[in-house]
């Protein structure tokens, strides 16, 4: 049996929540804006209360002044608590679905995928199956941006699970290219005792 997410909205225990975007999501905004411009539809898995959507929904514009945000959890009381906070933000589209799910109308339809705590919420059996479905939901030049823990405090008793660098190069590369890369533990969630250390990279899709 999975593990138990409905539980944890449930009891309000959602230690991960950080009441705001995260810190590195303002500055892969500025990064990206070199490169890819035209990044217009954006996709966010596992989102929680929505911070992140949010504040990509209302500071990003693409080269021809558009951004259209999905936000998705597959618990019901997650998106009841992001629509409470940021409904009013009309870009952004905050709805139930299964990460691990892939419909066809999905496919090849975004830009760029935003993944924070979502991945690493996620056992390695589950991990490669998330992974395949986002690639798959990314058009070719389409982006990857995650956020994985490299080292949590409790590496048997996840979520959250950890990965290593390397382990999550070696996942992604069948399917994209490493374009960035930078370790975030001195700028940002050293609050949450379970996290130790914390990575962002960026992979672009391949054919
Ligand atoms: C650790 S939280 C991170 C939430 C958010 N990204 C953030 O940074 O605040 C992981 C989230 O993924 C959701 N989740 C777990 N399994 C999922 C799945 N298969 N599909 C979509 N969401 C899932 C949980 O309900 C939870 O809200």
């Amino acid at each position: 049996m999975g593990y138990d997410w409905q539980k944890r909205w449930t009891d309000g225990t959602t230690g991960w929540d950080l009441n705001g975007p995260h810190p590195f999501t303002s500055e892969f905004l500025l990064i990206i804006k070199q490169k890819y411009s035209d990044i217009g539809r954006w996709l966010v898995p596992g989102c929680g209360r929505a911070h992140d959507a949010a504040y990509i929904a209302t500071h990003w514009l693409n080269s021809s002044g558009e951004c259209i945000v999905d936000a998705t959890d597959i618990i019901p009381d997650a998106i009841d608590e992001a629509k409470k906070l940021y409904s009013m933000i009309p870009n952004l589209h905050l709805y139930v679905d299964d990460a691990l799910m892939l419909k066809d109308n999905e496919v090849g339809s975004y830009d760029a995928i935003f993944d924070r705590a979502m991945m690493c919420a996620l056992d390695s059996k589950s991990r490669q199956t998330y992974i395949e479905n986002c690639f798959a939901k990314l058009r070719v030049g389409g982006i990857f941006i995650s956020l994985p823990f490299t080292k949590v405090a409790n590496p048997q008793s996840g979520p959250p699970f950890e990965i290593s660098p390397m382990a999550f190069h070696d996942l992604l590369l069948p399917f994209g290219n490493l374009v960035f890369m930078k370790e975030l533990m001195a700028e940002s969630v050293s609050s949450i005792s379970a996290i130790q250390a914390e990575m962002a990279f960026i992979f672009m899709r391949r054919e």
